[in-house]
């Protein structure tokens, strides 16, 4: 027996927003990013159909990029102050991801973070409020995992803290949201999504659920991301976008990830390179890796028109180059002295995430560091080490 995890209900379609009116409570903390929520006016709608609810509201905003336990403790007590009933995460990923993190330390104001990096270990929540998400960008699914990714900076290390307990109770996936997302945002995102439909699909934990919205989640992503990049007003591909990267989110919340994940988390952490960017470069070559023990990939291939595994880790890269992401590591300006320095940990660290226990292959770290040069420079990964120059 399996039980499906999903946000407890989810709206969706242009306009969905307005479903805030008819959320039921009395106080309620939005957590945001940067500015990106409020020029939009998207917080401003939020914060107005919330108030038609008669809900009283305080924001929490400036959530950086790869959000450090440090901001979810601040968060934390600001709602210790206010005792909402829901915590509104609004915004990128990072928004909604750390204030994932506050809800727990406004719940459990003693827990321990580093405890909680064993997967499964965050405390019971909803005991003082639940948890709405509204999602900005098109990637990481966030609204319907019980994942949140947290840097610790000190050493450099991108912590995601796993738990169900952290699946969001309302999902907003409203593609309007979506319009002021810049280009390159939207590309490296969407990237992402497509990253997850792949690695849920071939992961070790597989199963029907997962499968049918791996496959859905990727054409989606294939017919829609160029189109969301070039005409960022085309509402309907936003919309198309938003249900696919929830699609994936939904699947590998069922399904968990694999390596692509372990090693991106790392090389963001490290280096502040963005994660779909990452998985994309990762991706083609860790379906090579991977084909020595999944079978599934030419299943994957026929949805985009494809035939063989080849085939469908070159249309990944294709698609990335189309849509302006780059194809090496060493784009985002890493000395090789740097990268060298850090391969090991990275490896090594990268063995230990709790992506790597899903993925089809069991990976060693000489593996992982064969994977790692290879896409530091842009080439394609063989079992025989490096042979070709990647598109
Ligand atoms: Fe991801």
């Amino acid at each position: 027996m399996s039980k499906l995890f999903i946000a407890g209900e989810v709206f969706h379609g242009a306009g969905s927003l307005e479903e805030l009116k008819n959320i039921k409570g009395k106080k309620a903390v939005l957590v945001t990013g940067g500015s990106s929520m409020k020029k939009s006016g998207t917080l401003d709608k939020a914060v107005a159909y919330l108030n038609a609810a008669g809900i009283e509201t305080k924001i929490y905003e400036g959530v950086e990029e790869d959000p450090s336990s440090e901001t979810c403790f601040k968060g934390a007590e600001m709602m210790k102050e206010f005792q909402p009933d829901w915590i509104v995460g609004i915004g990128g990923c990072s928004a909604i991801d750390a204030a994932k993190m506050m809800w727990v330390f406004y719940e459990y104001p003693d827990a321990d973070f580093e405890a909680m990096i064993k997967p499964f270990s965050v405390p019971t929540l909803r005991q003082k409020a639940k948890f709405i998400a509204i999602p900005s960008t098109s990637g990481t699914g966030t609204e319907t995992t019980g994942l949140a990714v947290i840097t610790d900076r000190e050493k450099g290390v991108k912590y995601p803290i796993v738990s169900y307990e952290l699946t969001p109770d309302v999902a907003i996936i409203d593609g309007e949201i979506c319009a002021s997302m810049p280009a390159h945002v939207t590309s490296n995102t969407g990237l992402d999504a497509l990253t997850h439909c792949v690695e849920a699909y071939v992961s070790n934990i597989d199963n029907n659920f997962a499968d049918a919205l791996s496959k859905g989640g990727l054409k989606i992503v294939f017919d829609n991301l160029k189109e969301a990049v070039q005409n960022p007003t085309n509402i309907a591909a936003r919309q198309n976008m938003h249900d696919a990267s929830f699609m994936g989110g939904l699947a590998f919340n069922n399904a968990w990830l694999g390596i692509v994940h372990s090693l991106s988390h790392q090389v963001g952490a490290l280096f502040g390179v963005p994660h779909g960017a990452c998985n994309a470069i990762f991706l083609p070559n860790v379906i090579r890796f991977n084909s020595k023990e999944s079978s599934r990939f030419p299943d994957l291939a026929k949805v985009i028109g494809k035939e063989t595994t080849e085939e469908l880790a070159q249309a990944i890269e294709t698609l990335r180059s189309e849509v302006n992401n780059q194809s090496a590591i060493k784009e985002f300006g890493i000395s090789r002295e740097d990268w060298d320095k850090n391969l090991d940990f990275m490896a090594n660290n990268a063995l230990l995430d709790p992506c790597t226990g899903f993925n089809p292959r069991k990976p060693s770290v000489e593996e992982l560091k064969d994977i790692y040069n290879a896409c530091y420079e842009g080439l394609v990964y063989s079992e025989e080490k490096v042979l070709n120059a990647a598109l």
